[in-house]
């Protein structure tokens, strides 16, 4: 089975939960929203993620996003959103794309592989030219882009901003 990518699903269960506790709840700005709840509310927690990405129930502004696991056989190593479209903060802040490795598991090269599955889900889920930013003090996720092929197109003060097409 090796390194594959796996879709959040309803059924998910206490090995995705420990590994969302041990990434935190916002790390250069990737938002963890699971990090922290009880596994009951986690339990919920993936039925909304699970409705977003079917486009159910989303909050005012949001656009649907998908959730994937990236795993290495069948430890769950770090995981990544999809999101579909961009809102006015995420066309600033994140892009449609968005991804963290487990702390136990940094340094290993997985990112790399994650990002790039990520951007092949983007292709078929019809996302069209896929932005991703990156916060100027995290090198780390920026070379993990470039080894991905991604295009710089701008850059501010705080961030990078790249395209995959
Ligand atoms: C950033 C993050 C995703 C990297 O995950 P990872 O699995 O350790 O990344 P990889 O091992 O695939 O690759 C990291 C690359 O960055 C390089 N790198 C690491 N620290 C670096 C630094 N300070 N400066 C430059 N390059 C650095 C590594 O050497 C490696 O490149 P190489 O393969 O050419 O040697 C991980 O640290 C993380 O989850 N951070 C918190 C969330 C986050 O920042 N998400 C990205 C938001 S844009």
């Amino acid at each position: 089975m090796a390194l594959h990518l796996e879709q959040l699903s309803v059924n998910d269960g206490h090995a995705v939960y420990d590994m969302l506790q041990r990434i935190g709840a916002c790390e250069n700005e990737f938002k963890n929203t699971a990090h922290g709840l009880t596994y009951e509310e986690f339990q919920e927690w993936l039925k909304e993620q699970d409705d977003w990405a079917q486009g159910r129930n989303l909050p005012e502004g949001y656009v649907p996003q998908t959730v994937f696991w990236l795993f290495d056989d069948a430890v769950p190593v770090g995981f990544g959103k999809v999101r579909h479209g961009l809102n006015s903060h995420s066309r600033t802040i994140g892009g449609n794309i968005g991804y963290a490795i487990d702390p136990l598991h940094r340094g290993k090269g997985y990112a790399t592989v994650l990002l790039g599955c990520l951007v092949e889900k983007a292709r078929e889920l019809n996302v069209g030219e896929t932005l991703l930013s990156v916060e100027k003090y995290n090198p780390a996720s920026k070379r993990v882009i470039e080894k991905n092929g991604g295009k710089q197109i701008n850059e501010n003060s705080e961030r990078w901003f790249f395209t995959f097409d």
